[in-house]
């Protein structure tokens, strides 16, 4: 495996299922592949599950982690071609990339949308610089448009968790302060689109998520029709990604709190899980008895964080070795 982006990239899921179970049980049987190997894990943005669950991956594959935050234990970088370094960023990308990549053998990056310039950030400026200028496997730890770590986490929850062979499984758009972006959502319908499950969109109008990330999905705008008989409830939010009007692209079009997920919501699903990525703001997103309720998946969502990272580090261990 070269790089970790989307769901094509791990290949067939329910070989990958099966091998997330293997690591799950048997977390320290490959300490042998990372011997003498680092991996670099570069944040540009904060982060609580991708650094730890990172870096607890590569310790039990036997790998030497070391963690960059950019800008705060580095110097500030530029990211954008062709400018005039005049401001406060004193080192470019362009040589960045190879000297970190000098000092290991894979490397993560966490960089997340600007939410200002729709062809910047889905044209993954950041990220596509890692692999051009790297000559290293990367893997997105949350990029401008997809969190491919978690959407593997989260279907690897949805598999241990479901009582039927092919569940219903509902992400529903909730209010947010903040302007946030799609990545999560991308990569979650992504990943939903390819699994055998029946999977369905809910979110206000001008919500849409960008096509190419959603073929497959059943959208509806009533969220309470949505929900009938969901088994499991996906939680996000995110801003207007810009599909149907460029111009709104990364603003907040609604903070109707009637989209919260709360007791009156869960009560036309089939008794389904709750699932959210972290972090969430509770009585935004969530009600707190929704998500401190027995059938609230968010800690052993978190939890498989290790593990998908960790089968996405196997592979590309196994793969330098070849
Ligand atoms: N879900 C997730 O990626 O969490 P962090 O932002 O804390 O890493």
């Amino acid at each position: 495996m070269k790089s970790f982006f989307h769901v094509s990239d791990i290949g067939d899921l329910s070989k990958a299922l099966e091998e997330a179970k293997q690591v799950k049980e048997t977390p320290f049987a490959w300490k042998h592949l990372g011997e003498n190997k680092t991996i670099m894990l570069v944040f540009f943005n904060s982060s609580l599950r991708t650094r730890l669950s990172s870096q607890k991956a590569a310790l039990n594959l036997g790998m030497n982690p070391i963690v960059l935050n950019i800008g705060q234990d580095s110097w500030k970088l530029e990211t954008e071609m062709g400018v005039v370094m005049d401001g406060d960023k004193s080192e470019h990308l362009r040589e960045a990339i190879p000297v970190m990549a000098s000092y290991c053998d894979i490397i993560g990056v966490r960089s997340f949308a600007n939410l200002k310039d729709r062809d910047y950030d889905y044209a993954e400026t950041v990220l596509s610089q890692f692999v051009q200028y790297s000559g290293k496997p990367v893997i997105s730890l949350e990029s401008a448009t997809v969190h491919p770590c978690q959407a593997f986490a989260d279907l690897i929850t949805i598999e241990e968790h479901k009582k039927t062979r092919r569940p219903k499984v509902v992400m529903t758009w909730a209010p947010h302060p903040k302007a946030l972006p799609q990545a999560v959502p991308n990569s979650f319908a992504e990943w939903m689109c390819a699994a055998d499950v029946d999977f369905v969109i809910t979110h206000p109008h001008g919500y849409e998520l960008d096509p190419k990330f959603t073929e497959g999905a059943v959208i509806e705008y009533d969220q309470m029709k949505a929900l009938e008989g969901a088994d499991f409830v996906y939680a996000k939010n995110w801003s207007c990604p810009g599909v149907t009007d460029p111009s709104q692209y990364g603003q907040i079009l609604s903070k109707d709190m009637g989209w919260t997920v709360d007791a009156a919501h869960m009560a036309v699903t089939n008794n389904a899980f709750f699932m959210h990525c972290l972090p969430v703001r509770r009585n935004m997103i969530v009600s707190d008895e929704v998500i401190d309720a027995p059938t609230s998946l968010v800690i052993p969502e978190a939890a498989n964080r290790v593990v998908s990272i960790q089968v996405v580090m196997k592979r590309m261990l196994e793969e330098l070795q070849k």
